[in-house]
């Protein structure tokens, strides 16, 4: 057998067992530009279980791309709640309102015209065009590196811009071109459910016979990566207002993590401190000092983990009187407690908002 017979081996026995097994998933059921697009965002960075659910709630609140470009922002972000990677739900409010203005309305065709589109990558224009317009454009995400490392025990490593071309290659090459949409989501489904990360289904694989790293007994060494992504430790330190049935917030607006999100004021410190040290802090007397008796209670400590990050958080809830705070007043937006529920938060803000 050549490469090309072999290649094309690979991508038959791959939609063989995608025509058998294949989840019956929301988004399959359509060829919807505007569909296909919403799940291929969410399921980026998401799992399938849990970015069904999303999926649907999304598409019920903004059924096109109309609904979506003349929404607004917090609505948007609401919506995407807890799903993590709000950038792209930010990209997502962006892009539709280019395809509005530069597309009069109707989602673009061409694998470029795809690619202008603000958040869409590579990885999302290739899942489109194939999977919507039949385009011979291969997607290669986390699936996809696995499961080609492993077939063809590839050792460049996959976090390498050398490796990422050269993966890229490997997946053009195997593409079935009359069928490029469902090549891509053969092989994107095979390494979710088969070919896994750490325990994959070996003994029951249809590809078991053109696998060199079976072959090998050497399934688990690869994918080979160069090196981890350090994550950073931060230390949060929020303060949940209550003043007559009222509490302060804050949008984010840095482009740290969770911009444009609401939290409670906040101050970041260099350590884990306890309320006794916080207080030593000149955040801390900026943030309370013209008041006399403030009643402080830690509620919870949460470890809350993100792409590249670890914030350890602390909530405190903070009683005032009738004092008037005119520092907080002039930084954070007053608001009715019983509306905080309302705001598009982190999941961490949610997770202190479901203990309270
Ligand atoms: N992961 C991301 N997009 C996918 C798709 N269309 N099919 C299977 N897995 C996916
Ligand atoms: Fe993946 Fe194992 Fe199948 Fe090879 S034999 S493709 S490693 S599941």
């Amino acid at each position: 057998m050549n490469k090309k017979e072999s290649d094309k081996l690979i991508s038959s026995l791959l939609q063989y067992w995608y025509a058998q097994h294949k989840r019956s998933l929301p988004w399959r059921e359509t060829k919807a530009p505007y569909v296909v697009w919403i799940s291929e965002i969410i399921l980026q960075q998401t799992r399938v279980n849990q970015g069904n659910d999303y999926f649907l709630r999304f598409i019920e609140r903004f059924p096109d791309i109309k609904s979506l470009a003349e929404a607004s922002e917090d609505d948007v972000l609401k919506i995407w709640q807890g799903l993590g990677y709000y950038s792209r739900a930010r990209n997502l409010y962006t892009a539709a309102k280019q395809v509005m203005e530069k597309f009069d309305g109707v989602f673009p065709s061409s694998y470029s015209d795809i690619l202008s589109l603000k958040g869409v990558g590579e990885y999302t224009a290739a899942a489109v065009a194939s999977i919507v317009y039949n385009l011979p454009y291969p997607v290669v995400d986390g699936n996809v590196f696995r499961v080609l490392s492993r077939l063809f025990t590839i050792e460049t490593p996959i976090d390498s811009t050398i490796g990422k071309k050269y993966f890229n290659e490997i997946a053009q090459s195997i593409l079935d071109e009359q069928h490029p949409g469902d090549h891509n989501q053969a092989i994107m489904e095979f390494g979710a459910l088969v070919c896994t990360p750490k325990q994959p289904k070996c003994t029951e694989c249809p590809l078991q016979s053109v696998c060199l790293a079976f072959e090998k007994k050497n399934v688990l060494n690869y994918p080979v990566k160069k090196g981890k992504t350090i994550q950073k430790e931060r230390f949060f330190n929020y303060f949940h207002i209550e003043q007559n049935g009222y509490t302060y917030v804050k949008k984010r607006d840095n482009s740290d993590v969770w911009k444009n999100l609401y939290e409670f004021p906040l101050i970041e410190t260099e350590e884990q401190n306890d309320l006794l040290k916080l207080q030593e802090n000149s955040g801390f007397s900026n943030l309370f000092h013209s008041v006399g008796e403030i009643y402080f209670q830690h509620k919870l400590r949460l470890k809350h983990i993100l792409s590249h990050r670890i914030i350890h958080a602390d909530f405190y809830r903070v009683e005032l009187g009738q004092y008037n705070i005119f520092d907080i007043e002039k930084k954070f937006i007053k608001i009715k407690s019983a509306s905080l529920f309302e705001y598009p938060v982190s999941r961490l803000i949610h997770k202190y908002l479901e203990i309270i």
